[in-house]
């Protein structure tokens, strides 16, 4: 079929189904949803079988659902309605939810399905859910839908699968109707008010006397509680009793939560309200504050953004390292965190360290929030804090291409984009699961050359120079790569689960395994040979220059493309168009995009 995305923005679902409805064989093109007449313009240039839409903010038009058949994703089961879906569900503590195919028609999320699939809902923020179940099952309901698509076809068939209506239309979620009142709700009240609204809009409430939003909230343990019960049982709710890594630990009615990032209100009028750590939002009251670090190694209650625990036997121990980053992104502070965590576990008698990353990503790159809000700063620049944080996160590469005694695998639990891409390829082994997307470029940040040595990782895994070949193709493609296509490019080695539920048993396993096989010292051995005869060819810092070099001209360069994107990025400002190497149906025939497959 000949399939024209249509959606608001190329968000995680969009990214995923565009990877799976080209896997099964379709001819895929994209149109940013911005305004009917480029719609219009869209569907007579692309001339689709059908019109999908994962993630709209406006109704299609008449005009073109009307004359062509336009499915929408809507993210709750049949019958439900509204843009609020997912924040309704959470915040009503529904435990099994859904996502249903229907076709546009003139009345909002109530035209005729064509499929749904349900999913268990999970503890989890609205953002990790929609990235994980709502995606998951919004592939199984498209698959189904299109497989009762016949040409020319402008009606589901009957199918007695569909369940009776399980929802209802439900209007937008207000600001006030979830605002946290520290003083009046407990404390799940909050945690699920926060979770119903991150990552976006944040639930409004007030920290140290500064309206802000909030966002990454996690519980806290009854260990640390105790530590902190004198402060508690004198404090307000509301009060700041501590800190760790980015978060603060505030006072609840009835214990306390961790918080780990705000939007504390713009720097200046025109400026975008940046989500940061709570500690830099708050740094004054944050610096006053007691910090409750805890070991690397700690209990599963114990929240912390980094988490260290080891399996097997003596022999053949295995080292499982968690970097759990709220969104992925890895500021200057946690790539120096991830570094220091790298040094400790490295002393460790373990044969094999895996990189389990986070549970939403593995990692996005450099932190583009903390970075825009160094622009703000009197005694700093964006520049000075993209150089600072790029060559902290090639620290971090570093010291794991250096990781010569013991062979390291990335695990990929969530999706992994530009620089946090990159950083898995430094392992010697990557795997994943069939959910997992994968952005391995860089060109979509205002034209970001990249680093991570990538120029030596990338060319090592699927062979060529960096600017040539399939490195160029994967560079230049500038497109999402589902699992099954890294494999046969050579990113990825292994799949070992259908979904993320699985992939954390199987990875263990297949790690246990490995770290067991009678010819593991045999590969290590092998490695640290291979790793010195390629810096014999060309040291590791000479990589590092040259791509450094590239990037201080992004940073510092005439060209302020790369700030430009930047600021775009964080300030989630609305496309204008949709770029050329999405559209292919505005790309004249010989100028399409040098794509991967
Ligand atoms: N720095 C700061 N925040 C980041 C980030 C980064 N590098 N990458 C993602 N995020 C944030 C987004 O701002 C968004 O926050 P929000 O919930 O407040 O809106 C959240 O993470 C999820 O990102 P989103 O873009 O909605 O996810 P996606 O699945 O649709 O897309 C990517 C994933 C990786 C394609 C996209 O996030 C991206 O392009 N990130 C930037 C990658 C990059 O250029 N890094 C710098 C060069 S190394």
């Amino acid at each position: 079929m000949k399939i024209l995305l249509l959606t608001h923005l190329f968000n995680s679902l969009a990214q995923r189904l565009h990877v799976e409805l080209r896997e099964w064989g379709h001819e895929v093109t994209v149109e940013f949803d911005i305004a009917d007449a480029v719609t219009e313009e869209a569907v007579t240039l692309a001339r689709p079988d059908l019109v999908l839409a994962p993630f709209m903010k406006r109704r299609i038009p008449e005009s073109v659902w009307s004359r062509h058949l336009c499915l929408v994703v809507h993210p709750g089961p049949p019958g439900d309605g509204g843009p609020s879906a997912l924040d309704h569900a959470i915040l009503a503590g529904e435990r099994d939810w859904g996502v249903t195919v229907l076709q546009a028609t003139g009345e909002l999320d109530a035209g005729p399905v064509w499929a749904w699939s349900p999913f268990t809902m999970r503890e989890a923020c609205k953002g990790d859910l929609y990235r994980r179940e709502v995606v998951d099952a919004a592939v199984r309901a498209v698959r189904a839908a299109l497989a009762r698509w016949r040409p020319g076809c402008s009606a589901p068939m009957p199918s007695p699968e569909l369940p009776a209506r399980r929802g209802c239309w439900q209007p937008p979620v207000t600001a006030a109707e979830r605002a946290v009142d520290w003083a009046r709700d407990d404390t799940e009240t909050v945690l699920r008010r926060i979770r119903s609204a991150d990552g976006a809009p944040g639930v409004q409430a007030q920290l140290a006397g500064r309206a802000c939003r909030l966002y990454d909230a996690h519980r806290v343990s009854a260990t640390t509680l105790g530590a902190v019960l004198t402060a508690v049982s004198q404090a307000a709710p509301g009060a700041l009793l501590a800190r760790r890594g980015p978060a603060l630990l505030v006072r609840t009615r009835d214990a306390a939560l961790w918080i780990g990032h705000v939007r504390a209100g713009a720097a200046a009028p025109g400026r975008p309200e940046l989500k940061l750590a709570a500690t830099r939002a708050f740094a004054a009251e944050a610096a006053a504050l007691p910090e409750l670090a805890v070991p690397l190694e700690h209990p599963d209650d114990e929240w912390d953004e980094l988490r260290y625990c080891e399996l097997g036997p003596a022999g053949a121990r295995v080292g499982w390292l968690e970097f759990d980053f709220h969104n992925g992104a890895m500021s200057t502070r946690q790539c120096e965190r991830l570094r220091a965590a790298l040094d400790e576990v490295r002393a460790r008698p373990t044969r094999l360290l895996v990189l389990a990353g986070g549970a939403g990503f593995f990692g996005n790159g450099i932190h583009l929030h903390d970075i825009e809000a160094a622009a703000d700063a009197e005694d700093d620049s964006a520049a000075d804090a993209s150089w600072r944080n790029i060559n902290a996160i090639d620290d971090v590469a570093l010291a794991l291409i250096g990781l010569t005694d013991r062979l390291v695998v990335a695990a990929l639990r969530g999706n992994a984009g530009a620089g946090g891409c990159f950083l898995a390829l430094a392992a010697d082994e990557v795997w994943a699961h069939a959910g997992v997307v994968l952005n391995p470029h860089y060109k979509n940040m205002g034209n970001l050359y990249g680093s991570e040595y990538w120029t030596y990782l990338l060319p090592r895994r699927v062979g060529g120079a960096p600017d040539d070949g399939a490195c160029r193709r994967i560079m230049q493609g500038r497109l999402p790569i589902g699992v099954h296509e890294a494999r046969a490019l050579g990113l990825v080695d292994r799949c070992l689960a259908d979904e993320a539920a699985s992939f954390d048993a199987a990875a263990q396993a297949a790690a246990l395994e490995l770290a067991a096989a009678p010819g593991l010292a045999g590969r290590i051995a092998a490695k640290a040979r291979r790793r010195a005869a390629d810096e014999a060819v060309k040291p590791l810092a000479q990589y590092r220059a040259e791509e450094l070099g590239r990037m201080q001209r992004n940073f510092y360069g005439f060209d302020p493309s790369y700030h430009v994107a930047r600021h775009h990025f964080v300030a989630r400002k609305p496309q204008a168009w949709t770029p050329r190497h999405l559209a292919v149906h505005r790309a004249p025939a010989a100028a399409q995009p040098d794509a991967p497959r």
